[in-house]
Protein backbone atom coordinates (compact mmCIF):
# COMPACT_ATOMS: atom_id res chain seq x y z
CA UNK A 1 0.00 0.00 0.00
CA UNK A 2 1.34 3.43 -0.63
CA UNK A 3 0.85 6.79 -0.94
CA UNK A 4 0.04 9.22 -4.35
CA UNK A 5 1.15 12.28 -4.73
CA UNK A 6 0.60 14.48 -8.01
CA UNK A 7 2.92 17.77 -8.38
CA UNK A 8 2.01 20.14 -10.97
CA UNK A 9 1.26 17.32 -13.34
CA UNK A 10 0.82 18.80 -17.28
CA UNK A 11 0.82 16.53 -20.63
CA UNK A 12 1.24 18.64 -23.80
CA UNK A 13 0.16 16.74 -27.21
CA UNK A 14 2.03 19.44 -29.62
CA UNK A 15 0.31 22.07 -29.28
CA UNK A 16 -2.70 20.62 -27.44
CA UNK A 17 -2.60 20.64 -23.45
CA UNK A 18 -4.37 17.62 -22.04
CA UNK A 19 -3.60 18.14 -18.78
CA UNK A 20 -3.08 21.33 -17.16
CA UNK A 21 -1.68 21.57 -13.91
CA UNK A 22 -3.10 18.40 -11.16
CA UNK A 23 -2.14 19.03 -7.82
CA UNK A 24 -3.36 16.19 -5.83
CA UNK A 25 -2.67 13.91 -2.58
CA UNK A 26 -3.82 10.28 -2.33
CA UNK A 27 -3.86 9.05 0.88
CA UNK A 28 -2.70 5.67 1.42
CA UNK A 29 -5.91 3.36 1.18
CA UNK A 30 -7.83 5.73 -0.63
CA UNK A 31 -10.52 5.36 -3.23
CA UNK A 32 -10.35 8.24 -5.35
CA UNK A 33 -12.22 8.50 -8.62
CA UNK A 34 -11.58 11.38 -11.30
CA UNK A 35 -14.80 12.28 -13.14
CA UNK A 36 -15.37 14.58 -16.08
CA UNK A 37 -16.28 14.85 -19.64
CA UNK A 38 -15.01 12.96 -22.04
CA UNK A 39 -11.97 14.56 -23.60
CA UNK A 40 -10.60 15.99 -20.05
CA UNK A 41 -7.71 14.41 -19.61
CA UNK A 42 -8.42 11.51 -17.06
CA UNK A 43 -6.84 8.69 -18.68
CA UNK A 44 -3.94 11.01 -19.66
CA UNK A 45 -3.25 11.27 -15.99
CA UNK A 46 -3.82 7.83 -15.24
CA UNK A 47 -1.49 6.59 -17.93
CA UNK A 48 1.03 9.32 -16.41
CA UNK A 49 0.72 7.70 -13.04
CA UNK A 50 0.89 3.98 -14.61
CA UNK A 51 3.78 4.98 -17.02
CA UNK A 52 2.56 4.28 -20.28
CA UNK A 53 2.49 7.95 -21.26
CA UNK A 54 5.29 10.09 -20.38
CA UNK A 55 5.12 13.44 -18.13
CA UNK A 56 5.77 17.59 -20.21
CA UNK A 57 6.16 18.62 -16.36
CA UNK A 58 6.01 17.71 -12.80
CA UNK A 59 5.77 15.49 -10.49
CA UNK A 60 4.71 11.76 -9.77
CA UNK A 61 5.45 10.00 -6.41
CA UNK A 62 4.17 6.54 -5.51
CA UNK A 63 4.71 5.59 -1.72
CA UNK A 64 7.25 8.90 -1.31
CA UNK A 65 9.33 7.61 -4.26
CA UNK A 66 9.43 9.69 -7.92
CA UNK A 67 8.64 7.13 -9.92
CA UNK A 68 8.66 10.15 -13.16
CA UNK A 69 11.40 7.91 -14.80
CA UNK A 70 11.13 4.55 -13.91
CA UNK A 71 9.15 2.01 -15.92
CA UNK A 72 5.70 1.05 -15.62
CA UNK A 73 6.72 -2.39 -14.27
CA UNK A 74 8.99 -0.54 -11.53
CA UNK A 75 6.19 1.30 -10.19
CA UNK A 76 4.19 -1.22 -8.22
CA UNK A 77 0.81 -0.81 -9.70
CA UNK A 78 -2.19 -2.80 -11.42
CA UNK A 79 -4.23 -1.00 -14.09
CA UNK A 80 -7.76 -2.69 -14.87
CA UNK A 81 -9.37 -1.36 -18.41
CA UNK A 82 -12.31 -1.05 -19.72
CA UNK A 83 -11.34 -3.89 -22.05
CA UNK A 84 -10.36 -6.48 -19.91
CA UNK A 85 -7.21 -7.84 -22.24
CA UNK A 86 -7.14 -11.25 -21.28
CA UNK A 87 -5.37 -13.77 -23.21
CA UNK A 88 -8.11 -15.87 -25.16
CA UNK A 89 -6.31 -18.54 -25.73
CA UNK A 90 -5.66 -19.41 -21.93
CA UNK A 91 -7.73 -20.48 -19.22
CA UNK A 92 -8.34 -18.47 -16.44
CA UNK A 93 -5.89 -19.44 -13.85
CA UNK A 94 -3.53 -18.71 -16.71
CA UNK A 95 -4.20 -15.47 -17.44
CA UNK A 96 -4.27 -14.90 -13.46
CA UNK A 97 -1.18 -16.70 -13.06
CA UNK A 98 0.84 -14.67 -16.03
CA UNK A 99 2.52 -11.53 -14.50
CA UNK A 100 3.38 -13.87 -11.42
CA UNK A 101 4.95 -16.31 -13.93
CA UNK A 102 6.85 -13.55 -15.66
CA UNK A 103 7.43 -11.67 -12.60
CA UNK A 104 9.15 -15.39 -11.62
CA UNK A 105 7.19 -15.72 -8.69
CA UNK A 106 7.76 -19.02 -6.65
CA UNK A 107 5.08 -21.81 -7.40
CA UNK A 108 3.78 -21.84 -3.70
CA UNK A 109 3.13 -18.64 -3.64
CA UNK A 110 1.37 -17.92 -7.21
CA UNK A 111 -0.70 -20.69 -6.14
CA UNK A 112 -1.80 -18.89 -2.78
CA UNK A 113 -2.47 -15.92 -4.61
CA UNK A 114 -4.32 -16.93 -7.26
CA UNK A 115 -6.82 -19.49 -5.03
CA UNK A 116 -7.11 -16.36 -2.98
CA UNK A 117 -8.12 -14.20 -5.64
CA UNK A 118 -10.58 -16.58 -6.50
CA UNK A 119 -11.90 -16.65 -3.18
CA UNK A 120 -12.63 -13.12 -3.08
CA UNK A 121 -14.10 -12.63 -6.59
CA UNK A 122 -15.83 -16.04 -6.84
CA UNK A 123 -14.42 -17.43 -9.94
CA UNK A 124 -13.17 -20.68 -8.32
CA UNK A 125 -15.46 -22.72 -10.17
CA UNK A 126 -14.32 -20.86 -13.37
CA UNK A 127 -10.53 -21.00 -13.06
CA UNK A 128 -10.29 -23.79 -15.87
CA UNK A 129 -12.49 -21.94 -18.03
CA UNK A 130 -11.21 -20.06 -21.46
CA UNK A 131 -12.63 -16.29 -21.26
CA UNK A 132 -15.02 -16.92 -24.21
CA UNK A 133 -16.81 -19.30 -22.01
CA UNK A 134 -17.20 -16.50 -19.17
CA UNK A 135 -20.12 -13.89 -19.20
CA UNK A 136 -18.74 -9.81 -19.37
CA UNK A 137 -19.11 -9.50 -15.77
CA UNK A 138 -16.78 -13.05 -14.97
CA UNK A 139 -14.56 -11.60 -17.61
CA UNK A 140 -14.22 -7.83 -15.69
CA UNK A 141 -13.66 -10.37 -12.82
CA UNK A 142 -10.99 -12.22 -13.62
CA UNK A 143 -9.60 -8.60 -14.80
CA UNK A 144 -9.89 -7.40 -11.52
CA UNK A 145 -7.88 -10.81 -10.49
CA UNK A 146 -4.87 -10.31 -12.41
CA UNK A 147 -4.77 -7.16 -10.65
CA UNK A 148 -5.24 -8.17 -6.78
CA UNK A 149 -2.90 -11.08 -7.36
CA UNK A 150 0.04 -8.73 -7.80
CA UNK A 151 -0.70 -7.51 -4.80
CA UNK A 152 0.01 -3.66 -5.82
CA UNK A 153 0.86 -0.88 -4.11
CA UNK A 154 -2.23 1.16 -5.96
CA UNK A 155 -4.80 -0.26 -8.25
CA UNK A 156 -5.66 2.14 -11.21
CA UNK A 157 -9.10 1.55 -13.01
CA UNK A 158 -9.96 3.30 -16.43
CA UNK A 159 -13.54 2.89 -16.93
CA UNK A 160 -13.34 -0.79 -16.26
CA UNK A 161 -17.22 -1.09 -16.57
CA UNK A 162 -18.71 0.55 -19.09
CA UNK A 163 -18.80 -2.37 -21.42
CA UNK A 164 -21.07 -3.89 -18.98
CA UNK A 165 -24.60 -3.62 -19.21
CA UNK A 166 -26.64 -1.66 -16.45
CA UNK A 167 -27.74 -3.89 -14.24
CA UNK A 168 -23.91 -5.77 -14.19
CA UNK A 169 -22.57 -2.47 -13.77
CA UNK A 170 -24.28 -1.70 -10.87
CA UNK A 171 -23.73 -5.02 -9.11
CA UNK A 172 -20.04 -5.13 -10.09
CA UNK A 173 -19.58 -1.16 -9.07
CA UNK A 174 -20.76 -2.52 -5.47
CA UNK A 175 -18.06 -5.41 -5.75
CA UNK A 176 -15.23 -3.13 -6.29
CA UNK A 177 -16.40 -1.47 -3.07
CA UNK A 178 -16.29 -3.68 -1.20
CA UNK A 179 -13.05 -5.37 -2.57
CA UNK A 180 -11.77 -2.25 -2.23
CA UNK A 181 -12.67 -1.66 1.42
CA UNK A 182 -11.27 -5.36 2.37
CA UNK A 183 -7.92 -4.84 1.04
CA UNK A 184 -7.43 -1.45 1.50
CA UNK A 185 -5.35 -0.57 -1.65
CA UNK A 186 -4.99 2.80 -2.71
CA UNK A 187 -7.15 3.55 -5.95
CA UNK A 188 -7.10 5.78 -8.71
CA UNK A 189 -10.39 5.13 -10.65
CA UNK A 190 -11.41 7.18 -14.07
CA UNK A 191 -15.26 7.17 -15.07
CA UNK A 192 -17.53 9.92 -17.04
CA UNK A 193 -20.31 8.33 -15.30
CA UNK A 194 -20.93 10.81 -12.03
CA UNK A 195 -23.40 8.64 -10.14
CA UNK A 196 -20.63 5.57 -10.08
CA UNK A 197 -18.12 8.28 -8.93
CA UNK A 198 -20.63 9.66 -6.07
CA UNK A 199 -20.90 5.92 -4.81
CA UNK A 200 -17.50 4.89 -5.12
CA UNK A 201 -15.43 7.21 -4.02
CA UNK A 202 -13.64 8.55 -0.82
CA UNK A 203 -12.82 11.50 -2.63
CA UNK A 204 -13.76 12.97 -6.30
CA UNK A 205 -11.88 15.06 -8.57
CA UNK A 206 -13.93 16.79 -10.67
CA UNK A 207 -11.44 17.25 -14.11
CA UNK A 208 -12.90 19.76 -16.92
CA UNK A 209 -10.56 20.64 -19.46
CA UNK A 210 -7.02 19.63 -17.91
CA UNK A 211 -7.67 21.35 -15.16
CA UNK A 212 -9.33 20.38 -11.75
CA UNK A 213 -12.54 22.11 -11.10
CA UNK A 214 -13.08 20.56 -7.39
CA UNK A 215 -11.63 18.00 -4.49
CA UNK A 216 -13.86 16.92 -1.91
CA UNK A 217 -16.17 13.92 -0.76
CA UNK A 218 -19.21 13.09 -2.50
CA UNK A 219 -21.56 14.93 -0.21
CA UNK A 220 -19.23 17.88 -0.10
CA UNK A 221 -19.33 17.97 -4.45
CA UNK A 222 -22.91 17.21 -3.75
CA UNK A 223 -23.32 19.88 -1.29
CA UNK A 224 -21.41 22.68 -2.32
CA UNK A 225 -20.40 22.33 -5.77
CA UNK A 226 -17.37 24.87 -6.13
CA UNK A 227 -17.84 25.97 -9.69
CA UNK A 228 -21.00 26.30 -12.16
CA UNK A 229 -19.15 23.54 -13.97
CA UNK A 230 -19.63 20.58 -11.01
CA UNK A 231 -23.31 22.39 -10.32
CA UNK A 232 -24.32 20.98 -13.72
CA UNK A 233 -22.03 18.20 -13.74
CA UNK A 234 -22.56 16.12 -10.68
CA UNK A 235 -26.37 15.06 -10.04
CA UNK A 236 -29.14 13.93 -11.87
CA UNK A 237 -30.99 15.50 -12.61
CA UNK A 238 -29.07 18.26 -13.12
CA UNK A 239 -29.06 21.30 -10.92
CA UNK A 240 -31.30 23.85 -12.26
CA UNK A 241 -29.03 27.03 -13.50
CA UNK A 242 -31.08 30.49 -13.40
CA UNK A 243 -30.13 33.95 -13.76
CA UNK A 244 -30.73 35.89 -10.36
CA UNK A 245 -33.33 38.02 -12.61
CA UNK A 246 -35.65 34.45 -12.65
CA UNK A 247 -36.24 34.66 -9.04
CA UNK A 248 -38.26 38.28 -9.16
CA UNK A 249 -37.75 39.90 -6.06
CA UNK A 250 -34.46 39.18 -4.05
CA UNK A 251 -34.11 41.61 -1.74
CA UNK A 252 -34.59 39.27 1.36
CA UNK A 253 -32.05 36.18 -0.02
CA UNK A 254 -29.28 38.30 1.25
CA UNK A 255 -27.06 36.62 -2.08
CA UNK A 256 -23.44 37.15 -1.69
CA UNK A 257 -22.27 40.72 -3.57
CA UNK A 258 -20.78 39.04 -7.47
CA UNK A 259 -23.86 36.70 -7.71
CA UNK A 260 -25.66 36.38 -10.62
CA UNK A 261 -26.71 32.82 -11.34
CA UNK A 262 -28.51 30.38 -8.79
CA UNK A 263 -28.37 26.94 -8.66
CA UNK A 264 -31.58 24.84 -6.94
CA UNK A 265 -30.84 21.27 -6.90
CA UNK A 266 -34.52 19.55 -8.63
CA UNK A 267 -35.32 17.97 -5.17
CA UNK A 268 -35.61 21.33 -3.91
CA UNK A 269 -38.36 22.98 -5.99
CA UNK A 270 -41.40 22.26 -4.58
CA UNK A 271 -45.21 21.81 -5.73
CA UNK A 272 -46.60 23.25 -1.79
CA UNK A 273 -46.09 26.35 -0.18
CA UNK A 274 -43.26 26.96 2.31
CA UNK A 275 -42.23 29.37 5.14
CA UNK A 276 -40.17 31.93 3.79
CA UNK A 277 -39.97 30.51 0.22
CA UNK A 278 -39.69 32.55 -3.41
CA UNK A 279 -42.65 31.80 -5.27
CA UNK A 280 -42.11 31.20 -8.73
CA UNK A 281 -45.22 31.12 -11.55
CA UNK A 282 -44.83 28.07 -14.45
CA UNK A 283 -46.43 26.26 -16.84
CA UNK A 284 -46.03 22.14 -16.56
CA UNK A 285 -44.70 20.72 -20.31
CA UNK A 286 -43.83 16.93 -19.03
CA UNK A 287 -43.81 14.44 -16.71
CA UNK A 288 -41.77 11.54 -16.92
CA UNK A 289 -42.79 9.24 -14.28
CA UNK A 290 -39.64 7.20 -12.71
CA UNK A 291 -41.00 4.70 -10.49
CA UNK A 292 -40.88 6.05 -6.55
CA UNK A 293 -40.64 10.00 -8.16
CA UNK A 294 -41.07 11.75 -10.92
CA UNK A 295 -39.72 14.19 -12.82
CA UNK A 296 -41.41 17.37 -13.73
CA UNK A 297 -40.45 19.59 -16.65
CA UNK A 298 -41.62 23.15 -15.75
CA UNK A 299 -41.46 26.44 -17.72
CA UNK A 300 -41.42 29.10 -15.46
CA UNK A 301 -42.94 32.34 -16.59
CA UNK A 302 -39.81 34.17 -16.66
CA UNK A 303 -38.98 31.69 -19.71
CA UNK A 304 -36.38 29.50 -18.34
CA UNK A 305 -36.99 25.78 -18.27
CA UNK A 306 -36.81 24.32 -14.64
CA UNK A 307 -36.49 20.06 -13.78
CA UNK A 308 -38.22 19.43 -10.54
CA UNK A 309 -37.49 15.85 -8.78
CA UNK A 310 -40.97 15.17 -7.33
CA UNK A 311 -42.19 11.98 -4.69
CA UNK A 312 -44.81 9.76 -6.36
CA UNK A 313 -46.68 10.62 -9.59
CA UNK A 314 -48.53 13.72 -9.53
CA UNK A 315 -52.00 14.04 -11.77
CA UNK A 316 -50.30 17.25 -13.65
CA UNK A 317 -51.13 17.30 -17.06
CA UNK A 318 -49.43 18.98 -19.95
CA UNK A 319 -49.89 22.95 -19.77
CA UNK A 320 -51.24 22.91 -16.21
CA UNK A 321 -49.85 26.30 -14.13
CA UNK A 322 -48.35 25.70 -11.27
CA UNK A 323 -46.25 27.61 -8.22
CA UNK A 324 -42.85 26.34 -7.50
CA UNK A 325 -41.53 27.10 -3.91
CA UNK A 326 -38.44 27.59 -3.50
CA UNK A 327 -36.60 28.39 -0.07
CA UNK A 328 -34.04 30.57 0.55
CA UNK A 329 -31.25 27.98 2.17
CA UNK A 330 -31.75 26.08 -1.45
CA UNK A 331 -29.38 28.52 -3.62
CA UNK A 332 -26.69 28.02 -4.23
CA UNK A 333 -25.03 31.46 -5.86
CA UNK A 334 -22.71 31.63 -8.68
CA UNK A 335 -20.42 34.58 -10.32
CA UNK A 336 -21.16 33.62 -13.61
CA UNK A 337 -18.28 35.53 -14.96
CA UNK A 338 -15.69 33.23 -12.67
CA UNK A 339 -17.68 30.07 -12.70
CA UNK A 340 -17.12 30.27 -9.00
CA UNK A 341 -19.42 30.11 -5.71
CA UNK A 342 -20.02 33.37 -4.48
CA UNK A 343 -20.44 32.29 -0.81
CA UNK A 344 -16.85 29.95 -0.38
N1 LIG B 1 -1.74 10.30 -27.99
C1 LIG B 1 -2.40 11.47 -28.11
N2 LIG B 1 -2.03 12.40 -29.01
C2 LIG B 1 -2.66 13.58 -29.10
N3 LIG B 1 -3.69 13.95 -28.33
C3 LIG B 1 -4.11 13.07 -27.40
C4 LIG B 1 -3.50 11.78 -27.24
N4 LIG B 1 -4.13 11.12 -26.24
C5 LIG B 1 -5.10 11.96 -25.80
N5 LIG B 1 -5.10 13.12 -26.49
C6 LIG B 1 -5.99 14.29 -26.28
O1 LIG B 1 -5.89 14.68 -24.92
C7 LIG B 1 -7.16 15.03 -24.40
C8 LIG B 1 -7.47 14.19 -23.18
O2 LIG B 1 -7.68 12.84 -23.59
P1 LIG B 1 -8.02 11.68 -22.55
O3 LIG B 1 -7.98 10.39 -23.26
O4 LIG B 1 -7.14 11.82 -21.36
O5 LIG B 1 -9.51 12.05 -22.15
P2 LIG B 1 -10.53 11.31 -21.17
O6 LIG B 1 -10.90 12.29 -20.11
O7 LIG B 1 -9.99 10.00 -20.74
O8 LIG B 1 -11.81 11.11 -22.10
P3 LIG B 1 -12.83 9.85 -22.29
O9 LIG B 1 -13.85 9.99 -21.20
O10 LIG B 1 -13.40 10.09 -23.64
O11 LIG B 1 -12.03 8.59 -22.20
C9 LIG B 1 -8.14 14.87 -25.54
O12 LIG B 1 -8.36 16.11 -26.12
C10 LIG B 1 -7.44 13.92 -26.48
O13 LIG B 1 -7.84 14.16 -27.81
MG1 LIG C 1 -10.50 8.01 -21.14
Amino acid sequence: MATINLVDLHKDYGNSHAVRGINLSVADGELIVLVGPSGCGKSTLLRMVAGLETVSSGRIEIGGRDVVKAEPAERDIAMVFQNYALYPHMTVRGNLEYGLKNRGTPRAEIDRRVNEAAEILEIGPMLDRKPRQLSGGQRQRVAMGRAIVREPAAFLFDEPLSNLDAKLRVQMRVEIRKLQRRLKTTSLYVTHDQLEAMTLADRLVVMNGGLVEQIGTPTEVYDRPATLFVASFIGSPPMNLLPVSALGNTQGLNLPAGTDMVGIRPDQMHLEPRPGATALPATAELLEPIGGESHLHLRLDSGHSVILSVPGRPSITEGTAVTVYIEPAALHPFDSKTGRRTDA
